[in-house]
């Protein structure tokens, strides 16, 4: 929350009456704009939209003649400064925008986005993207491709990874910590993949969507807005098309919601060659067409596709282009490289060179990585690892991965970095005077399990199992979809074989997403899902295992049983046939449960809490007002620990259906044994409602229920009143949409 009210104070800077000098600094920018563009001929304002990669083909004379405005894949400081001298022999000596992938670090590793979304901490995701921004422009990297933005309810899809996960409302919160992270640490972000890209079709990545408008305004949209509200510098279109409508193509979204309703002025490339896939999403029937759909829509750059440089100046010649389409979108690149103060900066020192991981660095990224641990199950308390413990056998090709720990899309990480999950342990261990063994019972994939006889004879010899098992990271991340999320390779098989040795044993998890564990769940007392945890990672899950750092990590997807449930999510739609267990003709599977093997929110800690006195300040609200809602909180261990307090609310009669249930607001609390807090989560009225399709936004007068607890399946603590049905039409809603989204 009180992040939360930092960005709506930010948010609210963005929309309201600015101050003076920001409206005078403002207009020399734009002074500034018009005079550069009123130099430059037609080819080098189309040059300003080309998007080139570092490596073949790139032409660095490209460069020397106005024909690049940004490069990506550059990450050192020697051929930033190559390309920096070439800009300086350009006509204009326009400077360049150099992108990168930065998700989750540069040289350090931070855990993936979804592992970081599990640590509902704003300020964490703010630390881990700071982090990753630092190295980065250091080197001379200005300009990110994160934070996604794209919201998943379906763990198929392999880049679930890059996100936040299911929810808008912690995905709004996170985004907009992720940007104003980045920015702080010297990096412009690119929020992408607009839009409705996490939600392909049999969550196979690049195939179509499809989803009402009215839906993309409640569920999609709202982490982007919550971008472009705390000032993400560009947006990228995704891939896929939504609706029948590419969205590299797509005029509503690029122009009408991003640009229109939104008011973002900043700038959109296109993805990688994504004008030109246009030809092969069918609308357009070469790359003249292509570039020319692209720009009209909105889309200002073109990366790799080299078809707005080929075709844009011949469309305008040819009237088929207006030009003031291509100096708006000249004028949107300047103005962002203005801001960014980019004309100003000196030139980088070609020697500076990347730093390994500072003690520092090294610090912040286990600080995160210990929040976005998740205990998934613990019975009989069998974590943390008992005083008494002599030996442990950590089991499994996942614990000495160092490669695997970093994730996908690790920027310029080195696995040498890494400390892995064995190495975490043992360090920890020494010191305890446990003795450690490993075998990894089988090979990475696990496809063969010839060595699992010495991991069985290890086990045996050991007190206590640790097993460390997952999905390595090449079945993560972009163009990684999985038809079967169950574990891969004969994992179930080894795990059993584990378990029916009697020892104790404990799962730490590794992946990109939920999997599906099967019979694991019930023969595995404790699992800790450990998302892919970083460079610090072995040592995050050394402390939590031993004890030293209580888990607080919630989940931020729901865990579904099988694959066959995908898509699944908390918020869903009340059906009609609500289920009863045992009748048939009710929402049910017959040969699967219908609840989730974990719910969305859920984590244990090592201690317990208990909520009571929940309050509703003020039961009869109208607009402009808040939802305050009151709960204690109690410590009822005997460990300290953190416990994300959640609110969800649900609008129990409406003129449409809606969810069963809706995250609302969170706080992150930390309490002593035995010590109580009472919290108080604040909604603003006007966030309550529903968008319409148009993207109009209606708080309808009537019930509300409120739910607070640890996790989705919050208990219901009271209902509120609306008085007056509240109208929102879709320009102001911008207004209310900051403060809706960050409370
Ligand atoms: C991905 C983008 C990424 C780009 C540049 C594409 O394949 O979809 O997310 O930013 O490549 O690396």
């Amino acid at each position: 929350m009180r992040l939360s009210c930092v960005l709506g104070l930010l948010s609210a800077l963005v929309v309201s009456s600015l101050p003076f000098q920001e409206v005078a600094a403002q207009e020399a920018i734009e002074r500034r704009v018009n005079e550069l563009l009123g130099q430059m001929t037609l080819e080098e304002k189309v040059g300003q939209l080309n998007l080139v990669s570092h490596g073949p083909p790139l032409r660095w004379e490209d460069i020397s003649e106005g024909k690049a405005g940004a490069v990506l894949n550059f990450n050192n400081a020697a051929d930033v400064a190559r390309a920096q001298a070439l800009v300086q022999q350009s006509r204009l000596k326009i400077p360049l925008l150099f992108g990168l992938d930065v998700l989750h670090g540069f040289r350090t590793q931070f855990p993936l986005p979804l592992g970081e979304a599990a640590a509902f901490n704003p300020r964490l995701s703010f630390l881990a993207s700071e982090w990753g921004a630092k190295e980065a422009s250091h080197v001379g990297v200005n300009w990110t491709f994160a934070p996604m933005a794209d919201l998943s309810r379906d763990s198929r899809w392999g880049r679930i990874v890059e996100g936040f996960g299911e929810d808008p409302y912690l995905g709004s919160v996170l985004t907009a910590a992720r940007v104003n992270g980045f920015r702080k640490g010297g990096l412009a972000a690119t929020t992408k993949h607009f839009a409705g890209y996490g939600a392909p079709q049999g969550g196979r990545d690049y195939d179509t969507t499809y989803i009402p408008r009215a839906e993309m305004h409640d569920t999609y949209l709202p982490p982007f807005r919550a971008a472009v509200e705390a000032g993400s510098a560009s947006f990228m279109a995704a891939f896929n098309a939504l609706n029948g409508e590419p969205s590299t193509a797509n005029a509503w979204l690029l122009t009408d919601v991003l640009r229109k309703q939104w008011g973002f002025d900043g700038f959109v490339t296109s993805d990688w060659v994504g004008v030109g896939e246009l030809i092969l999403h069918g609308v357009a029937a070469d790359g003249a067409e292509a570039a020319r759909k692209a720009i009209l829509a909105g889309v200002d750059m073109d990366m790799m596709g080299h078809l707005y440089i080929k075709h844009l100046p011949d469309e305008v010649r040819a009237g088929r282009v207006p030009e003031s389409v291509v100096d708006e979108s000249v004028r949107r690149i300047l103005r962002t490289k203005i801001r960014l103060g980019l004309f100003d900066h000196p030139a980088i020192d070609p020697k500076r060179t990347e730093a390994a991981p500072s003690a520092e660095a090294r610090q912040a990224a286990r600080e995160v990585a210990r929040e976005t641990l998740v205990l998934l199950q613990n019975k009989n308390d069998l974590l943390p690892i008992k005083s008494d413990t002599r030996s442990i056998a950590v089991i499994g090709p996942l614990a000495d991965a160092p490669h695997d720990m970093m994730g996908p899309h690790a920027a310029r990480g080195h696995k040498e970095d890494s400390i892995t999950m064995l190495q975490g342990i043992r360090q920890r261990a020494q010191s305890a005077g446990i003795a450690v063994s490993h075998a990894p019972a089988c090979d990475l994939m696990c496809r063969s399990t010839e060595q699992l006889p010495a991991a069985i004879e290890a086990a045996k010899q050991a007190d206590l199992i640790i097993a460390v098992f997952g999905e390595p990271q090449e079945l993560s991340g972009e163009a990684a979809s999985r038809a079967h999320l169950e574990l891969n390779g004969k994992q179930t098989e080894v795990l059993e074989a584990l378990a029916a040795t009697g020892k104790p044993i404990a799962l730490v998890l590794m992946g990109g997403r939920p999997q599906v564990l099967g019979a694991i769940a019930e023969r595995v007392p404790s699992i800790l899902m450990a998302w892919y945890p970083g460079t610090e990672g072995g040592n995050a899950v050394a402390d939590v295992l031993f004890g030293d750092v209580n888990p607080s990590g919630k989940l931020p997807v729901t865990w579904p049983r099988a694959t066959g449930q995908l898509p699944m999510y908390y918020n869903r739609l009340p059906s009609s046939r609500p289920t009863i267990p045992g009748n048939r003709f009710t929402l049910s599977y017959i040969d699967e449960a219908i609840s989730p093997l974990y719910p969305f929110g859920w984590g244990l800690s090592y201690t317990q809490f208990a909520y009571s006195d929940a309050a509703i300040a003020q039961p009869r609200l109208d607009a402009g007002q808040m939802l305050d809602v009151s709960v204690s909180v109690t410590n009822k261990g005997s460990r300290a620990g953190q416990e994300v307090v959640q609110l969800y609310t649900r609008d129990p009669v409406a003129s449409r259906s809606r969810p069963v249930r809706e995250l609302k607001a969170f706080e992150k609390i930390s309490l002593d044994p035995g010590q109580t807090k009472r919290v108080t989560l604040r909604v603003p009225v006007e966030s309550l409602g529903f968008h319409l399709d148009d993207g109009s936004y209606v708080v309808e007068a009537g019930a509300i229920q409120v739910f607070v607890g640890g996790s989705s399946l919050a208990d219901e603590v009271g209902q509120a009143e609306i008085i007056n049905t509240i109208n929102i039409p879709p320009d102001e809603r911008r207004v209310s949409a900051a403060t809706s989204i960050v409370q």
